[in-house]
């Protein structure tokens, strides 16, 4: 089998990048080998690396940007966003690090004093995905190293150079080599850095069916910490609005923004019938009028490909299946170049088909379900194994308090996308979603054990209670046993 990968712009098929597979046992003794010393080091100097990070990605935003519209085929417009939000993530990471996994003195009992600090774990491996191939790993990778923990970071097969960049801007930081390292390879990689017996824990943001793969293979290891954020089949549900133009720009901005490739795009789009002619056209209308191109065209496109011909085929494959099923187009999604993944938004009527696949389909297909009244649209909407987000767009405020009580995600809007989800708040899902170590704010929880102490600077200690009288004459008794 090839030591070597290549990656490719899916705008154009032409090669952007070119490297070898890593070497999981060489990468695991240069992780041990810096290990202690990083956790040793001050916070404070930890922190100052990690802003010097920033500075980097500040002083490289422009090429980095175009690194990543070029290897995901986003538009260059969303790829600023992604490196800003790797930016941002610094300064957020270092408040989430002070208010979650800080230290604090605790009231202590008559003398000395009590406390709690937390450690790192030690070793992190932290798997990324290719939709956000920055600024997911990065969400990882940063309140990792602000704790403490070296880093290994596997990003996905489908975007390494974006991986690679990133690694090389926490190494011009000063952060060392050993400290934070890029190791490439496909699903065989990230499987054995999931098996190596060194890994203290392992962050993962991917796929349901391989997070899944993950926890199974960690469960009889207690030991190592497991974070995983997964897929979503997220609902938007409808009930009446004045604003129908508004509704119509919200549910297309949580379906196709990124080519709908969000761990938080909206999948199903779940209408009241009596709303159903005043919402559907408007979205139809808008979704027509998405500017589908490369990520550098002039006018920007709205959106760009979705990762490559496979995940292509794959959505075609899917619509398919939902027509022969009973579903009916009411925007077809399109496919002008087969030798290109660009895909045109699709909309598709599933309400006839009776048993949907509960499936996340991860690209510009949105699939609409046609409900009596809100407690079918509810139960709908959670319909699902997963768990991610949910947004309901109109009704009024009772309404959303009954939504946002009765919906089983970790992310509930009301009347804004399903996506755009903030780093400044908890990230993560229920079911199928995740398992409970949420991402974001909450990614100090699990990079950073708790330890309480209670301290003295000398021993001092008494047994009141329970101990011979040595000051008396020893009792001859025969009942003295003790
Ligand atoms: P993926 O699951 O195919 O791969 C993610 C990473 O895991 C890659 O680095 C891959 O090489 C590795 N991997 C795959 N199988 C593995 C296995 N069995 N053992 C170890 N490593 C393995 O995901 P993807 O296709 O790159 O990304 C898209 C998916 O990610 C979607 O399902 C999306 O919803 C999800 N996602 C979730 C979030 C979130 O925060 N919840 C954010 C973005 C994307
Ligand atoms: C994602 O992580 O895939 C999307 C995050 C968001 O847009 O909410």
């Amino acid at each position: 089998m090839s030591d070597m990968m290549i990656s490719t712009e899916p705008a154009t098929g032409n090669q952007i990048w070119r490297g070898k597979v890593g070497n999981v046992d060489r990468a695991m003794e240069r992780a041990l080998s810096a290990k202690t010393g990083w956790a040793r080091e001050s916070t404070a100097r930890r922190m100052e690396l990690v802003r010097r990070f920033a500075n980097e990605v500040l002083k490289h935003a422009d090429p980095f940007a175009e690194l990543i519209a070029r290897e995901t085929g986003k538009p260059l417009w969303e790829a600023r966003t992604e490196v800003e939000a790797v930016k941002n993530k610094v300064e957020i990471s270092i408040t989430a690090f002070a208010e979650r996994t800080g230290q604090k003195k605790l009231d202590s009992a008559l003398q000395g004093s009590a406390g709690l600090r937390h450690k790192p774990h030690g070793v992190m491996a932290v798997l990324g995905p290719y939709n956000f191939p920055a600024h997911l790993p990065n969400g990882h990778i940063v309140p990792a190293l602000i704790a403490g923990n070296v880093v290994v970071f596997k990003p996905s097969e489908k975007t390494p150079a974006v991986g690679e960049f990133l690694t090389k801007l926490f190494h011009e930081a000063g952060i060392p080599e050993d400290v934070v390292q890029c190791v490439h390879g496909g699903a065989d990689i990230g499987k054995a850095l999931v098996a190596h017996p060194s890994i203290d824990g392992l962050l993962f943001t991917g796929s349901a069916p391989a997070g899944i793969a993950i926890n199974k293979k960690l469960a009889g290891d207690p030991s190592k910490i497991v974070a995983l954020e997964m897929g979503g089949n997220n609902p938007i549900v409808m009930l009446e609005t004045p604003k129908i133009e508004d509704a119509a720009v919200t549910i297309i901005q949580s379906a196709f923004t990124t080519a709908g490739q969000r761990c938080t795009a909206a999948r199903r789009l779940i209408v009241p019938d009596n709303f159903y002619d005043q919402i559907v056209p408007a979205v139809k209308t808008l979704a027509e009028r998405l500017l589908v191109d490369e990520p550098f065209a002039d006018p920007q496109p709205f959106m760009g490909t979705v990762i490559d011909n496979q995940a292509a085929d794959l959505l075609v494959e899917s619509r398919e299946a939902l027509l022969e099923r009973g579903g009916e187009d009411i925007l077809a999604m399109t496919r002008p170049n087969t030798d290109l993944p660009f895909l045109t938004p699709g909309i598709i009527d599933v309400t006839a088909i009776s048993d949907r696949p509960d499936v996340e389909l991860f690209g510009p297909l949105l699939q609409v379900i046609r409900v009596a009244d809100f407690d079918a649209a509810i139960a709908e909407a959670n319909n699902t194994r997963y768990g991610l987000s949910a947004s309901l767009i109109g009704g009024d405020p009772k309404d959303f308090e009954r939504f946002w009580a009765e919906i089983r995600a970790g992310i509930v809007n009301w009347n804004k996308p399903t996506n755009g989800a903030s780093s400044a708040a908890p990230f993560g899902g229920i079911g199928l979603s995740g398992n409970h170590r949420p991402a974001a704010f909450y990614a100090a929880d699990y990079c950073a054990y708790p330890v309480a102490s209670t301290e003295t600077d000398q021993p001092r200690a008494s047994i009141g209670i329970g101990l011979k009288d040595t000051s008396q004459p020893v009792r001859k008794s025969k009942d003295a046993h003790k």
